[in-house]
């Protein structure tokens, strides 16, 4: 039986590892990691993450061949195959800091690896990581005269929260990059067989390993351009009296264009887009590449103009001041259907707001306990209130900063009749029915397209 383990129990391992487990029931899979109270989560029916569809997913294999332990070490020694799936925050500190990884944790388990391992093992990187951190991994664990050996694969996850069950299910495509010696394409060949059990073999792409690290920062910088290039619109669509939701449309039909990831918003977050795009920035300026690097660069920028847009959006519109004014915060996920808060432009959203004394209330069905986390310095001047409804009453404004599909079901004629009239909305996400709303009496303001005003 082949055992694998799992370094690492967060958005990726988690729900990765879990897929692995319910296709290959002849795999015994353990996912580590240190967090204990993350490990105990993983083992109730109330898992640490959200995510639509992986409690059934796991809840199939979990006791089966699929188990969870704080035993990092113990996990390492017994696995044939152990993925890296730890987090590679980008750096705050030192060279590269605001732009290159931070590897600590990454290094941390390359030398546990070493340290525990008493026979031969592949290794998968699965974190994002900057291309050549294979060759380092390698490096770290055939460092000294070790008997043992270790060879390591790129096997980047290419899942979105929110939709990860689906996109384990059906990939598009797998990609693993291995080493062009036997050994590595041996260990390509192990790797392959495990995803063919479920992923059609025409969909599975092996390359060599730098290949298929770049490709994984590579789709996530055009994803990200993506969102960025039609952000850029949406600004020149306001100032022209045009329809971004349009423009998308009439764009997206060009099928050398496609219709996907065209949704003008507030901005894009999420733990992948920002950190990747500044880790290509890094890697460029570090092959003395500046153009390329200030290229991708602008991605990052523009998405910070549009964080702050949307702000000066409705401080100018609610008459230049909103000290203490309520205004009701509708979503703080950086996307919908996921509880993950990280770099959500929810966050800049209100940390501005707060910084013009607003007196924000944050609702999210899913995601209030990480939000609290994120801004613990603003604790005084914010309400967590999980009912929107309640969030809204007595408010000034509602903004809707997650398209949670919850939102497009309340009955806005109830909230408008518990605000403060003129009751601002500004939508975010184009998520609701503007014509509506404006019926309702609301001062609608939109993403990429024209205000809706009963203000002379
Ligand atoms: C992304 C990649 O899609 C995935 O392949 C990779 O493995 C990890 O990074 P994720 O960050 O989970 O996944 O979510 P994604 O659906 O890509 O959305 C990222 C951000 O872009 C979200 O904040 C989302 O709201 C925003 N977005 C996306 C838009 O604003 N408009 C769009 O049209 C699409
Ligand atoms: P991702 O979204 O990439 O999955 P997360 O931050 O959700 O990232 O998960 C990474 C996990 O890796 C965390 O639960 C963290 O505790 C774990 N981790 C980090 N370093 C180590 C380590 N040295 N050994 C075991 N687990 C680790």
């Amino acid at each position: 039986m082949t055992k694998i383990c799992c370094i690492g129990a967060g958005y990726v391992g988690g729900p990765t590892m879990a897929m692995i487990a319910k296709q290959c029931p002849d795999v015994r899979v353990t996912v580590v990691d240190i967090n204990e109270r993350r490990i105990a989560a993983w083992k109730t029916d109330d898992l640490p993450i959200y995510e639509p569809g992986l409690l059934e997913v796991v809840r199939e294999a979990r006791g089966r061949n699929l188990f969870f332990s704080t035993d990092v070490d113990q996990g390492i020694r017994d696995a044939d195959i152990v993925f890296v799936s730890v987090n590679t925050p980008t750096k705050t500190f030192g060279e590269g800091a605001g732009c290159a990884s931070d590897l600590q944790y990454w290094e941390l388990c390359a030398r546990r690896i070493k340290e525990v391992s008493t026979s031969d093992k592949i290794i998968v990187e699965k974190s994002t990581l900057p291309v050549r951190t294979a060759e380092a991994m390698e490096r770290v664990l055939h460092a000294g005269d070790n008997p043992i050996h270790f060879e390591v694969l790129s096997n980047p996850e290419f899942l979105a929260e929110g939709t990860a069950i689906a996109d384990l299910e059906n990939p598009d495509r797998v990609l693993i990059g291995g080493h062009e010696t036997a050994s590595g394409q041996k260990a390509l060949q192990t790797l392959v067989d495990i995803y063919a059990t479920w992923i059609p073999r025409e969909r599975i792409l092996t390359t060599n390993v730098w290949s298929s690290e770049l490709s994984k920062l590579t789709a996530n910088a055009f994803l990200a351009q993506r969102v960025s290039s039609i952000n850029a619109i949406s600004a020149l669509c306001e100032a022209t009296g045009a329809n971004v939701t349009d423009v998308a449309h009439a764009i997206g039909t060009d099928s050398r264009i496609g219709p996907k990831f065209l949704k003008a918003s507030i901005g894009f977050g999420g733990s992948c887009f920002k950190k990747d795009i500044l880790n290509l920035v890094y890697l460029c300026e570090s092959y003395g590449l500046q153009e390329p690097a200030n290229y991708w660069r602008s991605v990052v920028a523009m998405n910070e103009y549009q964080e702050a847009r949307f702000v000066k959006t409705m401080l100018r519109s609610m008459f230049n001041t909103i000290a203490n004014k309520r205004i009701a915060i509708l979503g703080f996920a950086f996307k919908a259907d996921t509880g993950d808060t990280r770099e959500s432009p929810a966050i800049k959203v209100c940390r501005e707001l707060a910084g013009e004394h607003a007196k924000l209330v944050v609702s999210d069905p899913k995601a209030l306990d990480n939000a609290r986390l994120e801004m613990p310095e603003l604790a005084d001047q914010i309400e967590f209130e999980p009912d929107p409804y309640k969030a809204a009453a007595g408010a000034h404004a509602i903004a809707v900063l997650t398209e949670w599909k919850e939102y497009k079901q309340l009955d806005y004629q109830r909230i408008y009749d518990s605000m403060v009239k003129p009751a601002f909305l500004f939508d975010g996400r184009n998520l609701l029915d503007h014509d509506a709303l404006y019926g309702i009496g609301f001062e609608v303001y939109a993403i990429g397209r024209g205000r809706k005003s009963h203000l002379k």
